[in-house]
């Protein structure tokens, strides 16, 4: 099949914020114990902290990392995590034995370490304004203040100085502890927010919007929650979790095309409320939580149950191995995501090691790179500055979820020294012959042109595992030419490409 694909080198959709490029460590299965944090690991440095996962995440190139939950923050009590006495407690959201031994100050060491800007959540399911105020005075107030002071007393005299926080997590959702209406949530987190505010005014709040686009509240929840804390908040989240079900892939790899609706809904309540109000700011769309997760697996009945097992310190849960497919998935996701950069302030690949990862790690043993990790670490290398509008021709592919979707799907970013182009071929078969008419965009040079595909002897089920760590890898694309304007090359079936010019 045939494609074409036209940069507009003069029309800028957005520039895209570093914030993008976020992910997330929640207190669950063994994402901080023996992903993050592993004393006695042979690559362990004096604190604890694995050093192979920590080049790792340096490589995947994650900005901000959401902590300490998700569906964890919502029983969680943030003193425990601080100070000598670290209590035992059970976790219910994950039916765990939380030991505290890692907390807001070793994960603040370790953010300091990776190079990423924190985002903290708050507990707004079991708790309320009077604790969430609390954790922040000890965080960010300076000193000559009890919880400051409490705060200097544990080690860090500087205040952590975090900018972002997620008002509560999920609070549409009968799984979270603590679950609301949108009235009781929206009131608690505009209520909130305002004494937050009066304590750090710096700081930038996120309303907790929907845990997905099929929960039977979407749309009037974030309707009612930003009716009543529009004026606090500065962004709502969004949540989209995707997954290959009863062999619909092609619904699957227009997944991107569903968080484009998605993103696009969301916007448009945003739009509404503020013009409703008038409110003369802007509120940002915090896509902090997305990625491939096989739910379906969770769930599957003959499985044990988790909720029903023992309680154990750490527990393997939802370490999803992704495959090919999965690969081409999170890299359209992300593409998606530039393409809405106008309204996406940020967003969390989740999560960040071991729960539904890009990167794994065994206890005692080695760290790899998940499929997933690769288109993005490559898209969060290149993909910074101005998203230009590009318009594609293509085949189109019928899809059960979203009707008819381009074959091909491409953003392109122009930053400091490169056009940087994204390209998908859906079709699970077919090699996509394209041409990109680059007219207006200057005298460029191929720079690289990477893909990430069935690898030879593999299928797009091919996954990367401990004893096959590189078994799916970016490979060069052959025959890229570029002539005068036209750049022509040849996308593999079932694949997502970068290709980089200057
Ligand atoms: O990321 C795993 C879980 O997914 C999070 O804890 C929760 O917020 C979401 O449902």
């Amino acid at each position: 099949a045939k494609a074409h694909l036209r940069v507009h080198a003069d029309e800028n959709v957005a520039v895209v914020s570093d914030r993008l490029f976020g992910s997330f460590v929640e207190h669950m299965g063994r994402a901080v114990y023996t992903g993050i944090f592993e004393p006695g690991h042979p690559t362990a440095d004096s604190r604890g902290f694995r050093g192979d996962v920590l080049e790792l995440v340096r490589e995947l190139g994650a900005t901000v990392i959401r902590y300490p939950g998700g569906n964890f923050v919502s029983g969680f009590r943030w003193e425990d995590s601080v100070g000598p006495d670290r209590p035992v407690r059970l976790d219910v959201a994950w039916h765990s034995v939380e030991t505290n031994v890692v907390g807001l100050h070793e994960f603040a060491d370790w953010a300091d370490t990776a190079g990423v800007e924190i985002m903290q959540a708050v507990n707004l399911g079991t708790r309320g304004i009077e604790d969430a105020a609390a954790l922040l005075e000890y965080s960010n107030h300076p000193t000559g203040t009890a919880l400051s002071d409490e705060r200097r007393a544990n080690g860090r005299e500087k205040p952590f100085g975090i900018t972002l926080w997620c008002l509560g997590n999920e609070m549409d959702g009968p799984w979270q502890i603590g679950h609301k209406t949108a009235v009781e949530y929206g009131r608690l987190a505009a209520e909130t927010g305002r004494v937050m505010k009066w304590i750090d005014p710096s700081i930038e709040l996120v309303a907790a919007g929907s845990s997905n686009a099929d929960m039977p509240t979407f749309g009037s929840w974030e309707r009612t929650v930003l009716e009543l804390s529009a004026d606090v908040i500065d962004h709502v989240s969004l949540h989209a979790y995707y997954e290959e079900t009863g062999g619909d892939a092609a619904s699957f790899l227009a997944s991107g095309v569903g968080l484009d609706r998605y993103i696009s809904a969301v916007a448009a309540i945003i739009d509404e409320t503020l013009d409703a109000q008038g409110l003369d700011k802007t509120i940002g769309i915090s896509v902090d939580e997305w990625n491939v997760w096989y739910q379906s697996r969770f769930n599957d009945v003959d499985k044990p149950p988790l909720f029903e097992g023992e309680w154990n310190e750490h527990p393997r849960i939802i370490e999803d191995e992704y495959s090919v497919t999965d690969a081409v998935v999170v890299g359209s996701l992300l593409m998606s995501l530039l393409r809405n950069a106008d309204r996406v302030s940020m967003a969390n690949l989740a999560q960040l090691v071991n729960v539904i990862a890009p990167i794994r790690s065994e206890p005692g043993g080695p760290a790899w790179r998940q499929t997933t990790f690769h288109p993005f670490a490559l898209t969060a290398a290149a993909a910074r500055g101005t998203v230009l509008r590009s318009t594609v021709e293509s085949r189109a592919i019928d899809t059960p979820l979203y009707g008819p979707v381009d074959e091909l799907d491409a953003v392109v970013v122009l930053n400091d020294a490169e056009l940087v182009l994204l390209l998908v071929n859906r079709s699970l078969d077919e090699q996509l012959e394209l041409d990109v008419d680059l007219a207006g965009c200057g005298a460029l040079k191929v720079v690289s042109a990477v893909s990430v595909h069935a690898p030879a002897g593999g299928s797009r089920f091919s996954t990367n595992t401990e004893s096959h760590p590189d078994a799916v890898v970016p490979v060069a694309l052959e025959a890229v030419g570029l002539a005068g304007d036209t750049l022509a090359l040849a996308l593999p079936p079932l694949s997502w490409s970068i290709v980089r010019l200057a």
